[in-house]
């Protein structure tokens, strides 16, 4: 199999809200997704030609934020998280001092992918995403904050 990473296009936005829609408790809207292809920089893995995952990040300054990363459910294990957070890193090299990102304290396999990519964690937002559906004692749950430094 070959994967391929590419610069989303309009075109693709349907494939980000099947993605999105089909693999995260609380997706994306369409409209954030087109307003993220309009104003963010969205990269998208293909593997042999079909959509199987997405990246999303602004820069600002010196600063890049990382607002989301997705693999397909039957995609996921084979390296493609990790191969996105690669080249977000390549791609901001020259241009940022660090890369932060917010990701739910209880998204075990997002930490363990962001921490072997070299993200550390840098503090806590409290109650900062609502609870996941079945997570209902907890009205919210933390956020991780996470940074890779340059
Ligand atoms: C988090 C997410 C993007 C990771 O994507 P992924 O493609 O599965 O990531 P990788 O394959 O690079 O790494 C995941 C695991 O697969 C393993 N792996 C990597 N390549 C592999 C391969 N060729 N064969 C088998 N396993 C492999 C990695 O060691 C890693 O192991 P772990 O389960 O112990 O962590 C994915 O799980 C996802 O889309 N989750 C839902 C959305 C989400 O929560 N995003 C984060 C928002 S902050």
């Amino acid at each position: 199999m070959s994967a391929v990473i590419r610069d989303a296009i309009p075109a693709d936005l349907s494939a980000l809200v099947a993605i999105d829609s089909a693999v995260t408790p609380f997706p994306w809207s369409r409209g954030q997704l087109a307003e993220s292809l309009a104003n963010h920089r969205v990269l998208m893995l293909e593997e042999d030609g079909v959509a199987a995952g997405f990246l999303i990040f602004n820069r600002v300054l010196d600063e890049a934020e990382l607002f989301n990363v997705v693999v397909c459910r039957t995609r996921q294990g084979r390296g493609y998280g990790a191969a996105l957070v690669a080249r977000l890193i390549e791609l901001n090299r020259s241009h940022a001092r660090s890369i932060f990102l917010e990701v739910r304290a209880s998204n075990q396999r997002a930490i363990d992918l962001y921490q072997r990519m070299g993200f550390t964690r840098q503090g806590t937002r409290k109650g900062y995403y609502p609870a996941l559906p079945g997570a209902a004692e907890q009205p919210r749950e933390d956020a991780w904050i996470m940074a890779y430094v340059y």
